[in-house]
């Protein structure tokens, strides 16, 4: 299987990665000359330091070059719906009969995106948690032309090279992971809005509370765990507190430049001196060391 990757900034450079390190020939295009070089730099010496090993992609100078034999295309292209439209329709010509054509987008339906192409049938997103060689989901879901095997095929397909598939039935803005990201942040910035705590609290109430078991299983899953009968005497038991609460929850908040700042003020609290870079190094090395945990030790 040969894959193409099409558009190589923040999530395709990571995108290489995840198909490197599982033996794939990998092809690399984007508009930019540039981008294609400074991805392949990234690539190698984020390779360099992982024991997988895995093959060494190869940057192309044509979309046309990239798709010419590959089984699936990863387009990371920019998230503007008339760019990946006219993308998709370059990659549709260009992709021999048997290709995946799956976007990355974070909002776009590919009923959009691929309204009106011949091969609007293979067409289907596969949207990452950046980065993707580091966090294993993938939102997998078509659009009204999808064919219900492509579905199934990108869901093996992303479960063969590591990931984890998770696959929607209907298309919703934010999909799953986004929608529940939104809901989090609407009162985690509400909490701060109000004066109720400063975010280093806030903070703290996910990162050493919620979030050690979200690591492991979902709010349904940590439900199930929450009561000697499971998730229904859990919900029995608390459903009328979690109502109560809520319909107690704060607004929409305004995101207005003072906001932001208080924010901003905020984390650099926390992370008083620590370079943003250093912070997402070992953000990423702990996510791996975590997921590997995980691997190894499962109920
Ligand atoms: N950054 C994230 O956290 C994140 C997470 C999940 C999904 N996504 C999605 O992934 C996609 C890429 O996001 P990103 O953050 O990597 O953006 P980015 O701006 O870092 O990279 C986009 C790349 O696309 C290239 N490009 C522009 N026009 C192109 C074209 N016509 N053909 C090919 N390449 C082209 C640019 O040169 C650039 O290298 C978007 O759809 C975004 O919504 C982003």
């Amino acid at each position: 299987m040969t894959v193409a990757v099409v558009g190589c900034g923040v999530i395709g450079r990571s995108w290489i990665r995840v198909f490197t390190r599982a033996g794939l020939p990998v092809r690399v295009w984007d508009v930019a000359p540039d981008a294609v070089r400074q991805a392949l730099e990234w690539h190698a010496a984020v390779a360099a330091r992982d024991a997988r090993g895995g093959t060494t992609p190869t940057g192309v100078t044509s979309l046309e070059e990239a798709l010419g034999d590959v089984q699936w295309v990863q387009e990371s292209g920019p998230e503007r719906l008339p760019e990946k439209q006219a993308l998709f329709a370059r990659m549709d010509a260009a992709a021999g009969p048997d290709a995946v054509l799956a976007s990355s987008t974070s909002t776009f339906d590919m009923t959009e995106i691929a309204r009106g192409l011949p091969g609007a049938s293979r067409c289907v997103v596969a949207h990452p948690v950046n980065p993707p060689h580091v966090v294993p989901a993938v939102e997998v879901l078509g659009g009204s032309s999808t064919s219900a095997d492509v579905v199934s095929r990108a869901c093996d397909f992303l479960a063969s090279v590591g990931q984890t598939p998770v696959l929607l039935r209907r298309y919703v803005p934010g999909f799953l992971l986004n929608r529940m990201q939104a809901a989090l942040v609407r009162e985690a910035i509400s909490l701060l809005d109000g004066g109720v705590a400063d975010a280093d609290a806030i903070d703290a109430v996910i990162r050493d509370g919620l979030g050690l078991r979200w690591a492991l299983m979902g709010p349904f899953g940590v439900a199930n765990t929450n009561a000697d009968g499971g998730a229904r005497e859990y919900f029995t038991r608390y459903g009328a507190s979690f109502r109560w609460l809520m319909d107690d929850l704060g607004g929409t908040p305004t995101m207005d430049p003072a906001l932001i700042e208080r924010i901003g003020e905020g984390v650099d609290a926390i992370y008083p001196g620590v370079s943003h870079e250093a912070l997402r190094e070992w953000r990423d090395r702990m996510v791996e060391r975590i997921t590997q945990l995980k691997r190894q030790d499962h109920p």
